[in-house]
């Protein structure tokens, strides 16, 4: 494969912009320390919104390879829309990527298909990369089994989506979010694979090809090896265990 394994940190609402410097910097040189080499694993970091400036500046003036990203965006551009953040300020401050539909903003605040696929196209249009969350519940795996609620919510968010894109899915099944119970590596091959299969069907052969698929939910550096070993997963979304620099960077040298 040539898709290049991402290890994408969530801190959700955790670090204010002082603690993200500390954590960034930490981060940092515990990854100088391994050798970590950013061409063959890429790294990124999603603060909360106030942070992000400062990540910018400690990652330009050190050079940083880490990566970073939002964890959501405003499906409008700019207006009356209080307490909203526009895709064209997560641009400028550098951002390369930004979270879309994850679990919590769909469950704690009623984010339907609907919205997440308007927020997918506001964050292409700002040439950011979405980060397009999927999963089941247990009662949805339960009904109809794992793969058919996170391939309709793939199809819903990329409704109106054409050419090629550059995107990633993060395939996080509900009931492993911070369970300590994360799916086995067979099952999220499974789903990761109905997942590309949707993307050939959507967006062609290229794009299927191209997108890197992470898996989520209850990810630790003890479990890390077993989701890369499979064919369809390019890396994972990490929750907790990015919050812990040394967790953080041995999952990110799983190999
Ligand atoms: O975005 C990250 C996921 O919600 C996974 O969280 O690693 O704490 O289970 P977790």
């Amino acid at each position: 494969t040539t898709r290049t394994p991402l290890m994408a940190g969530n801190w959700k609402m955790n670090l204010d912009h002082l603690q993200a410097i500390a954590f960034t910097q930490k981060l940092a040189w515990a990854l100088k320390d391994a050798k970590h080499d950013f061409d063959d694993v890429e790294v990124a970091i999603f603060p909360p919104y106030t942070d992000l400036r400062s990540v910018q500046t400690l990652v330009d003036a050190d050079k940083l390879s880490l990566s970073y990203g939002a964890q959501d965006v405003s499906a409008h551009d700019s207006g009356a829309y209080t307490g909203e953040i526009s895709g064209a300020f997560l641009s400028a401050l550098a951002c390369r990527y930004v979270i879309l539909g994850h679990s919590e903003r769909r469950t704690l605040h009623a984010e339907t298909d609907e919205v997440v696929g308007s927020k997918v196209k506001a964050a292409l249009k700002h040439g950011l990369v979405p980060v397009i969350c999927v999963g089941e519940t247990s009662e949805d795996l339960e009904k109809f089994g794992a793969s058919a609620v996170p391939v309709a919510q793939l199809k819903a968010a990329l409704e109106g989506v054409e050419g090629t894109p550059d995107l990633v899915v993060a395939y996080e099944p509900v009931w492993a979010i911070g369970s300590g119970q994360a799916a086995t590596p067979e099952q999220a091959q499974t789903v990761a694979k109905a997942l590309r299969d949707a993307l050939e069907e959507l967006l062609g052969e290229s794009v299927a090809a191209a997108t890197r698929i992470l898996y989520g939910g209850s990810v630790k550096s003890d479990n890390i090896a077993g989701f890369m070993r499979e064919p369809d997963v390019d890396g994972a979304l990490i929750g907790g265990a990015s919050l812990k620099v040394d967790e953080f960077s041995a999952i990110a040298r799983f190999r």
